[in-house]
């Protein structure tokens, strides 16, 4: 299954499909799982601080599997590799200004 696919399932079987969303790999062989774990923490706590509305979630193996902690975003799927703190909290915060913009259009 590809890699894209394999989060679409994921997202999709906690009803996430329609939300926007940036997912963090906590699968045990791209990096230690306390590092992704640590990682996902810390940008939850970022996306609280900041009232962002982008969802932060964990996820199992993507099926890239080195180079972690592997993050990805959604619904425009871009797949991150070697994802630390300050990296996660820019793609949040691009995150958020898309989802600024599509929710502005939509109205
Ligand atoms: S364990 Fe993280 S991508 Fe496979």
């Amino acid at each position: 299954m590809g890699k894209r696919r394999k989060l679409r399932k994921q997202l999709r079987k906690r009803e996430l499909e329609n939300e926007t969303v940036l997912a963090i790999c906590v699968g045990k062989r791209c990096c230690p799982r306390e590092e992704s774990c640590a990682l996902a923490e810390a940008t939850r706590a970022y996306a609280a601080e900041m009232h962002s509305r982008v969802r932060v979630v964990t996820v199992g193996c993507l099926d890239i599997c080195k180079k972690g902690p592997i993050a990805a975003t959604y619904p425009e799927i871009k797949l991150k590799k070697r994802v630390t703190a300050k990296r996660a909290r820019k793609l949040l915060d691009k995150l958020e200004r898309r989802r600024a913009r599509r929710v502005a259009r939509d109205l």
